[in-house]
């Protein structure tokens, strides 16, 4: 969120912008605030650029007719206006009010109360999808071994070659199969293992240092790098606010956010569930598959509290036992979802691509025509990569294999950014005393 900051003099204008710099860090990163100061005369040169208009006290009655200039050139700005507290009463509110000025402050107003104005502002934004926000994908599963994981890969490798920012985060903090499948690995997980423990903040920067960039646009995001801090981010109550900050800070910093949350049921995926755009349920076309869908269901609904974010993915166990027009069948009558949660084609069962883990590609540069077609309009349906875009030209399948590379080897290799490029240089990653 841009703000400018206007006032009669510099020290005016750093008086205000000191209320800012009491903001703690990570307020201030939710917001992403970037502030401009800038004096009377210039103001309406910046004003365009500006998402927030502060007006300080040093304008007096001035600000009022600045607020009615900038609301004529920029009418959906926002304004606040500072007035000195001798100047705080009726008079000014009914001035600043019937100028468009959205809210007035005195002098000696708490930096918390400002702080409260611009957080609503933000959430109005967010709400209107002014802020360019990041997608967040929650992809989960009733059972194991449906193919949830290799899913979250294959979409990751969709959006990577639409140039999506992506961040793929592994949750699966027992087995890490898509780690181990795109074979990343690395001291980044001890960061996030230093978040769990307190050892290290969680801020714009150490999410940085947290991540393993795989391409020029993807990075990974591991489970901790110990068992003691995994079991605490996905089962204490306490990781709710890791996770929950580790989701606001990515959405500021990629467009989209792969979360494979390996089904598991906890304080920490219930949030994840709760605050994702879109609840990716990947089933399988057997009975043992349906129920536990069935059981899941029930409490997924409630946890994710509304149906209108569930999308179901059939991957079928093989050939096709079920349709999806079936399986919907099925679950229909207990759960009503509609038809929406349907609407998704089922993905190809397709052996050859069934061999991705630790070949550097995922289902989608392993498979088939017909796989990466419906890979492609999974990721459009939900909204990962836009309906217009075309798809970019692919490398033909078969045509390299594991050995040449494949997407991971081919990035990490030559053309993606080196982790120092993304993160800065890092001697201890756990910053402090950090523990290893
Ligand atoms: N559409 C598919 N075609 C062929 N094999 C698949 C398909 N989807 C998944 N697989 C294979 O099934 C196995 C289990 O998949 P995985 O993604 O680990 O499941 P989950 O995360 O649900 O436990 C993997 O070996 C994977 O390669
Ligand atoms: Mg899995």
């Amino acid at each position: 969120m841009k703000l400018l900051i206007v006032d009669s003099t510099t020290e005016a204008q750093a008086f205000c912008a000191k209320r800012i710099e009491a903001f703690n860090q990570s307020d201030m990163e939710m917001l992403d605030l970037k502030v401009k100061l800038v004096s009377e005369r210039d103001f309406m040169d910046r004003v365009n650029e500006a998402d927030v208009l502060v007006l300080g006290s040093g304008l007096g009655e001035r600000g009022t007719a600045l607020a009615r200039q900038a609301m004529s050139t920029v009418p959906w700005l926002h304004i606040v206006m500072f007035v000195t507290d001798e100047a705080y009463g009726g008079g000014a509110f009914r001035a600043a009010h019937s100028a468009g000025v959205r809210k007035v402050f005195p002098d000696s107003a708490s930096p918390l109360d400002f702080l409260q104005e611009l957080v609503a502002i933000h959430a109005e934004f967010r709400r209107e999808g002014r802020t360019r926000e990041g997608r967040v994908v929650a992809i989960t599963h009733a059972k194991g071994g449906v193919g949830a994981t290799s899913i979250a890969a294959a979409l990751t490798e969709v959006c990577s070659v639409y140039h999506r920012r992506t961040m793929l985060w592994d949750l699966d903090v027992e087995t890490r199969d898509l780690s181990r499948s795109l074979t990343v690995n690395g001291v980044e997980a001890k960061v996030v293992s230093a978040w769990v423990n307190g050892s290290r903040e969680i801020s714009r920067e150490s999410l940085k240092d947290a991540l393993i960039p795989i391409s020029s646009d993807v990075s990974v995001l591991m489970p901790p790098d110990r068992m003691a801090e995994s079991m605490d981010l996905v089962c204490h109550t306490d990781g709710m606010t890791l996770v929950q900050r580790i989701l606001e800070l990515s959405r500021v910093l990629f467009d989209v956010i792969i979360v494979d949350t390996a089904g598991r049921m906890g304080p920490a995926t219930g949030t994840i569930l709760r605050s994702a755009d879109v609840v990716l349920i990947v089933i399988d076309d057997t009975i043992l598959g349906l129920t536990a869908v069935d059981l899941y269901l029930t409490f997924v609904k409630t946890l994710v509290g509304g149906t209108d974010r569930i999308v179901f993915l059939v991957n079928p166990y093989s050939g096709a036992l079920l349709g999806v027009p079936q399986i919907a069948a099925e679950l229909e009558p207990a759960h009503n979802l509609g038809e929406l949660p349907w609407r998704l084609p089922p993905v190809p069962n397709d052996p050859k691509a069934a061999l991705w883990p630790g070949s550097g590609r995922t289902l989608y540069s392993m498979g088939q025509k017909s796989t990466r077609v419906v890979l492609e309009r999974i990721a459009r349906e939900i909204g990962l990569i836009d309906t217009g875009t075309k798809a970019p030209q692919l490398p033909s399948n078969g045509a390299e294999g594991p050995s040449s590379g494949g997407w991971l080897g081919k990035l990490l290799g030559r053309s993606g950014p080196s982790r120092q490029e993304l993160s800065g240089t890092r001697k201890d990653v756990t910053g402090g005393e950090g523990k290893s």
